[in-house]
């Protein structure tokens, strides 16, 4: 259900004609960006207590895990408007690819989705847990953004 909406939403967005001016998507492009930051904040908490740099604590490692999991619930089809790619907008390294190709770009996210929720089943369950489900999402991090993100040089 979720998946088909956002999917649908996203083919709206390409149907679309006229590329929106940067100020009407500049709250969008803030939202998704700092929600990227929100999850490298989340994913430093566990990695540190994946390589014991930091005690395991069951609690905070499933604060960290339910808050990923918070995060990949936001709809996505409302941060990536059509006209918020690198080709319409500065300050964005989104490909156009996500446009031309959003039933990829939800299928990574679905990939990541299913990875965060191993994640949450995984986080109380001691420090050796943690290891194996961080890899797990970071392998979808990157495989999104190596198909969908303009790489930093
Ligand atoms: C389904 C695709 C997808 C997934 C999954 C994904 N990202 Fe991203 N990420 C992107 C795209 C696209 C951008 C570029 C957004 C922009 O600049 O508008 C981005 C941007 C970022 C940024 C830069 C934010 C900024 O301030 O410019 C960071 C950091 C980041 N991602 C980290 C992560 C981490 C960590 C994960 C996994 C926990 C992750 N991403 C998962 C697609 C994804």
């Amino acid at each position: 259900m979720f998946r088909s909406l956002t999917i649908a939403a996203l083919a709206l967005g390409v149907a679309g004609t006229t590329a929106l001016a940067q100020s009407n998507v500049s709250s969008q492009l803030k939202a998704r960006q700092g929600l990227m930051r929100v999850n490298v904040i989340n994913l430093g908490i566990l990695g540190a207590m994946a390589k014991g740099e930091v005690d395991y604590n069951a609690e905070a490692a499933q604060a960290a895990a339910d808050s990923l999991v918070g995060v990949s619930m936001i709809d996505q089809a409302v941060l990536w408007p059509e006209g918020s790619g690198e080709m319409d907008i500065d300050g964005t390294r989104a490909k156009m690819e996500i446009w031309d190709d959003p039933d990829g770009f939800m299928a990574a996210w679905e990939k990541y989705n299913t990875a965060v929720q191993a994640m949450q089943a995984a986080a109380g369950e001691g420090q050796a847990a943690l290891g194996p489900a961080l890899g797990q999402i970071g392998g979808t991090c990157q495989a999104c953004h190596e198909a969908y993100q303009v790489p930093r040089n």
